[in-house]
């Protein structure tokens, strides 16, 4: 039998239980999902990946991950069975994560154990150059997966079809949920965004033409490992003197930062972008055990963006994520001229002169 999902402002784990579902014998299923950039970040977590303040971000366009998902009806539903490739070749290392990601999502899609599942992924960004998969891979993995469970009941409505991909792509990987649909994209309970969720993220697309299309350019300072993962950096907000003043400070930003973004200004945009990033990196300079994943090279390029922005008076900021390199924001009318600067000093400071250059794009799109 198959069914209508029906949809209430509340909405709780249990909706997105899936138990009325046809059977095929095989498929596949193929999607693109995007990287994002937090603008008000998320750092600090509770039990099943849920966050301890609401984040907001601009959905990338050409960082992004590729993944096919091969599904072939199998007798035994006991276990989960499935190959793991990158770019076509068996790829072991994956397997526990993804391993681990299918058991926390069991009871959601309990269709998978149906299936011998073959999951092809490639990245369009360099593999290790410090940006991470996780977000797009997560993402395009939890795609393919709706995709599956709408062959399987074909009356799931759209909003059904986003929303539980975005709250399977948060098991995966808690900010993954904001590289589903949308420019800009809340995830997390804040008051005063009407039907916002800790369970999945939704898209804001009050935005002014100001932040179409805006830039990002992504500088690679530092391709290596992390020396400390995002997983124990969120572990370590419990029990952080400052943790809850920075939860505070995060809802009153995000309030401040969709104001902003819907009047378009961007003097009071590049104050909260900037401030945030700093205050992620604070956070981690003063959990216990404390740890630095800013290098020189950052700190240079961010004093060369204040010094290139107080001279020429165009309006580029920066943003960091869980590590060294840099993005940097810009409205596109500043194109041409941030992308000299760019070349011309900031270059130097990365790793073998790398960067990526990308832009604010709308999402996963099915291939
Ligand atoms: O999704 P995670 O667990 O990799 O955490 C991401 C945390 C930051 O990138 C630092 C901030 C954010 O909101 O994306």
């Amino acid at each position: 039998m198959v069914f209508l999902q029906k949809f209430s402002i509340m909405i709780s784990e249990k909706d997105f239980i899936t138990s009325n579902y046809s059977r095929i014998e095989t498929a596949t299923f193929q999607w693109s999902a995007p990287s994002n950039i937090a603008l008000v970040k998320y750092w600090g977590k509770k039990a099943k990946q849920i966050p301890a303040n609401p984040s907001i971000s601009f959905t990338l366009n050409n960082c992004k991950t590729i993944t096919k998902l091969l599904v072939s009806k199998k007798e035994n539903n006991k276990h989960f069975s499935f190959d793991l490739l990158f770019k076509g070749k068996p790829k072991e290392d994956f397997k526990p994560k993804i391993q681990k990601f299918l058991e926390r999502i069991e009871i959601y899609c309990p269709f998978l154990k149906e299936y011998h599942l073959t999951i092809d992924t490639e990245n369009t960004f360099p593999h290790s150059s410090g940006i991470a998969s996780s977000a797009s891979g997560m993402a395009a993995l939890a795609m393919t997966i709706m995709s599956l469970e709408k062959e399987l009941n074909p009356f799931i409505s759209d909003d059904f079809f986003y929303q539980k991909a975005s709250f399977l792509a948060r098991l995966g990987s808690g900010s993954a949920c904001r590289s589903i649909k949308g420019e800009v994209v809340i995830w997390g309970n804040h008051l005063e965004t009407k039907n916002s969720s800790d369970l999945f993220g939704m898209e804001f697309s009050d935005i002014h033409p100001n932040f179409k299309n805006y830039q990002d350019t992504i500088l690679l300072v530092d391709k290596g490992e992390k020396q400390v993962s995002s997983t124990v950096g969120h572990e370590l907000m419990h029990n952080h003197p400052y943790a809850e003043k920075r939860f505070n400070q995060a809802h009153e930003n995000l309030s401040k930062i969709k104001t902003i973004l819907s009047n378009g200004n961007i003097t009071e945009f590049i104050k909260i972008v900037e401030s945030e990033a700093l205050t992620l990196h604070a956070m981690m300079m003063t959990s216990m055990p404390y740890f630095i994943l800013m290098k020189p090279n950052t700190l240079e390029i961010i004093n060369k963006i204040w010094k290139f922005r107080s001279e020429t008076e165009i309006p580029v900021c920066f943003t960091l994520d869980a590590g060294a390199n840099v993005h940097v924001l810009y409205p596109e009318n500043g194109k041409e001229k941030v992308l000299e600067f760019i070349k011309n000093e900031l270059v130097g400071n990365c790793q073998n002169g790398q960067y990526i250059c990308d832009q604010i794009g709308t999402g996963a799109k099915s291939i």
